[in-house]
């Protein structure tokens, strides 16, 4: 994956470009939060035929669970900026069945006309942007009159991967948050503005914004989906290589034992692992 700003002066503040692509990683995610996202969907409780707008869709799943909703009166887009993910999303959706379609575009432009959607939906993306209440007023101008913006972040909240030493936790935390300030050249602030989701929202004016926070929890047994997310994505994505240098001799080699399959001390072997994460949920309607 490439993306580190002082490449590209025009990428987004995380480095989001139209040639950047991670579907692996985001196919894997979303896969894996699957059923909270499906709950959330259907919180909504979306009426069938509803036009709707997934801004900053990645590779789709989300918009066709979004599109399975709103049924074949309904009408989908999926928009990204990443070529690559719009391929990703065309081939893992088949488009045919539902009114579903991916394109390639820049939600930070004026691209729809207003009152186009019923409900605009983005998932882990505005914090992505430089500006993210320019951004928002964009995407409500494209929602019809009592139509919803729905701005949902993960991790708002410090997550539990599973029980262990406190300290060495927040060595590792320390280092991933150092591994993303040193990529992106973004200051302590920045690292946690996206905090910042319902006050962003009542920024880009919306007088009535409900907010709520879905906890996913994984026990034993984990499920394939589940283990592929811990080990690929946190194990050798957050915790690798990439924050080595980040951490002591000491830590590193703790992080290895509980982190290498061929370790006794493999934390998703363990009878007692318990991870809990979130993911924060802010409606606006218009
Ligand atoms: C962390 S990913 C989340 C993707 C998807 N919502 C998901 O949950 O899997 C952020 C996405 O925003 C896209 N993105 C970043 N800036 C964008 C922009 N200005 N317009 C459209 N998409 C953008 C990236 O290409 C990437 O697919």
């Amino acid at each position: 994956m490439d993306g580190d700003r002082q490449d590209r002066p025009d990428a987004t503040l995380l480095g989001d470009t139209p040639e950047r692509s991670y579907g692996d990683k985001l196919e894997r995610y979303e896969r894996f939060l699957e059923p909270e996202l499906r709950g959330i969907i259907a919180a909504l409780e979306i009426a069938p035929g509803a036009r709707i707008l997934d801004a900053g869709c990645g590779v789709g799943l989300v918009t066709r669970w979004l599109a399975e909703v709103a049924g074949r009166t309904g009408s989908v887009v999926g928009l990204d900026l990443s070529h690559g993910h719009i391929e990703a999303a065309e081939r893992l959706n088949g488009t045919r069945e539902l009114p579903l379609r991916y394109m390639q575009g820049d939600l930070t432009a004026t691209i729809f006309g207003p009152g186009t959607f019923d409900l605009v939906w983005t998932y882990n993306t505005i914090n992505h942007l430089d500006e993210p209440v320019a951004a928002l007023e964009t995407l409500a101008a494209t929602v019809v009159s009592g139509g919803r913006v729905v701005l949902i972040q993960d991790l708002l909240l410090p997550e539990m991967i599973f029980a262990w030493d406190e300290r060495l936790e927040q060595a590792v935390v320390q280092a991933c948050r150092a591994y993303y300030r040193d990529k992106y050249g973004l200051s302590h602030r920045q690292i946690t503005d996206q905090r910042n989701i319902y006050g962003w929202m009542l920024q880009a004016g919306f007088e009535q914004v409900a907010v709520k926070t879905v906890v996913s929890e994984r026990v034993q047994p984990l499920s394939q989906t589940d283990i592929d997310y811990f080990q690929h994505s946190v194990f050798e994505g957050h915790w690798g290589d990439r924050v080595r240098d980040y951490l002591d001799a000491a830590d590193w080699q703790a992080l290895q034992a509980l982190t290498d399959p061929e370790s006794d001390d493999y934390a998703l072997a363990r009878p007692d692992f318990h991870a809990i994460q979130t993911s924060t949920v802010a409606i606006g309607t218009m």
